[in-house]
């Protein structure tokens, strides 16, 4: 008999516990071109995404993603290196499926990054942006259907989404080193299309500052789980009627590995700090 989800999260999560020491207290999602980070974990395991149970294994990118456990900033993370997008066509349990899995393995603390299009006009390429908050956009509720009590409340509220304590740590990081970061509201969309001048305009209008294809669906589960979450966009490329330049994949890569260096030392002093 085909497996319930929630057994399909246990069973992921028992196979994980049995190759592990000891649980981390943070998990980290890396976002398009910001893998980098994987090479700061110190002492790290690498386990491959198509090992671990019921986990999605990714399509695109020829690899089938890892999880990586290890050190950074002296804490014990679990790092995802490459992330299940909704446009990959992959359904909504199946995008937050690893966050379940973090939460059933007892971590308490979720850092987010992607790369984003900048609608904000104070923004430049490159940037850091905190995430405050999100406009949901996706044509799905990660948490639509049956809601397991077990997992959390049918109604969440999202008035903290993103944890005002670590956007203050953040503030005082980058302060401290003298490192240029914005704020802003993140849109999720479903995608694969980037956007035509007229979206991030409407887009900037409703109270946006970028506009990604990820983040918001795993946010949700998070938050349903109780965890604490804090979330940074990268800005790989600006939109709006009055910017004339293409965005590409390749230009958003390699936007996210110019600026990724500093987003990169920014999450490993949070970690130091906390
Ligand atoms: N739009 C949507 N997603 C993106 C963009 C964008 O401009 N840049 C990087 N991801």
């Amino acid at each position: 008999m085909e497996k319930t989800y929630l057994e399909k999260i246990e069973e992921a999560s028992k196979f994980l516990k049995e190759k592990i020491n000891e649980i981390p207290e943070t998990a980290i999602i890396l976002g398009t071109g910001l893998g980098d980070l994987i090479n700061y974990i110190e002492d790290s395991k690498a386990i491959d995404y198509k090992e671990i149970p019921y986990f999605p294994v990714s399509t695109v990118e020829g690899h089938s993603g890892r999880l990586i456990f290890g050190v950074l900033g002296g804490k014990k993370v679990m790092a995802m290196q490459g992330r299940f997008h909704y446009y990959e066509g992959y359904d909504m349990k199946e995008v937050t499926f690893p966050v379940r899995v973090m939460q059933k393995l007892g971590i308490k603390r979720l850092f987010v990054s992607n790369a984003a299009g900048g609608m904000n006009k104070e923004f430049k390429v490159g940037d850091v942006m905190v995430i405050t908050d999100h406009i949901n956009l996706f044509p799905e509720n990660p948490l639509r259907g049956k809601n397991f009590e077990e997992l959390g409340p049918r109604f969440p509220a999202m008035t903290e989404a993103y944890s005002h304590k670590m956007i203050n740590l953040a503030d005082a990081i980058a302060a401290d080193k003298g490192m240029r970061l914005m704020h802003g509201v993140y849109v999720g969309t479903p995608g694969p299309t980037f956007e035509t001048p007229a979206e991030y305009e409407y887009f900037r209008i409703i109270g946006g500052d970028a506009v990604g294809m990820s983040t918001v669906p795993e946010v949700i589960v998070a938050n349903h789980a109780g965890m604490e979450v804090f979330g940074v966009s990268v800005i790989t490329d600006l939109g709006g009627k009055d910017i004339k330049e293409v965005p590409t994949h390749e230009e958003v890569q390699k936007a996210a590995l110019k600026a990724q260096p500093n987003m990169t030392s920014l999450i490993t002093a949070m970690l130091a700090s906390l």
